[in-house]
């Protein structure tokens, strides 16, 4: 079996990427800006399982075009891919009365029109398979969050859009889900989120602890596996009990 995951070369997406390669999975993964970081995961992959088919691309999920020809030379390269994970995303917090059209537009791209585009690309192929599983990484912000209402208004977009594919792409077989993260520290929470948010976390959070790359990398891979099957149209959080974001 074969997977696709965006934004795989840190945080949450290495982990993603980890997980399927110790599950015995090939994987191909993308990143944006950082090769050496793409470089790092892939080191530590072969570390975890040296027969790893494992291989790395460079991808703007901005680029429709460029996703379309990306996703050809992938199935060329793997033959077959079971599952596409969509984890790559940015955040450009503001208050919305101050929010830039470059700041809404870049994050409504990113984080929903990405995501669209890279389904849209694979779907002929899972269809053709009578078989795929897709996963879109969401966030607590889903159901709001003070100054990241271009954020917020992405991930709760990809449930709509996951909901769809599910009622019209399950009967084709393939399966689709949101896996809402709550706070796993990576790049992007320390570039991005208010410093006391560790302690409003441990504040808050019913399990008192914050979470690991690991513990969504986890349900992903469980969703894609074959005791996932019957798992469609849901969007599960992977957060301690915090249900809500500040
Ligand atoms: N961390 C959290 O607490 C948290 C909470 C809620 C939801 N999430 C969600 O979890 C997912 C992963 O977040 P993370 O914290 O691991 O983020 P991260 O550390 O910032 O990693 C983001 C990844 O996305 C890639 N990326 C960024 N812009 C891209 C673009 N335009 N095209 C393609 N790839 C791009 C980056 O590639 P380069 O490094 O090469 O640029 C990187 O691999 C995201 O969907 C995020 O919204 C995270």
């Amino acid at each position: 079996m074969n997977v696709f995951i965006t934004g795989g070369s840190r945080g949450i997406g290495r982990a993603v990427v980890l997980k399927f390669v110790k599950e015995g999975w090939g994987c191909a993964f993308t990143y944006a800006r950082d090769k050496e970081a793409a470089e790092e995961t892939v080191k530590l992959a072969s570390g975890l399982n040296e027969k790893a088919d494992i291989r790395f691309y460079r991808l703007d999920v901005k680029e429709p075009e460029r996703i379309e020809s990306l996703a050809d030379k992938v199935i060329e390269d793997y033959e077959n891919i079971r599952a596409v994970v969509n984890n790559a995303a940015v955040v450009r917090n503001n208050a919305a009365v101050l929010m830039s059209n470059e700041e809404w537009e870049e994050v409504l791209t990113t984080n929903l029109s990405g995501p669209f585009y890279v389904i849209r690309s694979f779907l002929m192929h899972f269809v053709s398979n009578k078989a795929g599983r897709i996963i879109n990484i969401s966030s607590l912000a889903q159901d709001g969050c003070s100054g990241q209402v271009n954020y917020a208004a992405s991930k709760a977009g990809l449930i709509g859009l996951t909901r769809t594919l599910a009622k019209e792409y399950g009967p084709k077989g393939i399966t689709s889900n949101v896996v809402t993260v709550g706070y796993v520290p990576t790049r992007m929470t320390e570039e991005n989120l208010a410093a006391n948010l560790h302690e409003f976390w441990m504040k808050h959070c019913p399990l008192k602890r914050i979470g690991s790359a690991e513990d969504i990398a986890n349900l992903v891979y469980y969703l894609c596996s074959d005791q996932g099957g019957f798992i469609n149209g849901e969007v599960i959080r992977v957060s301690g009990g915090l249900t809500y974001a500040p």
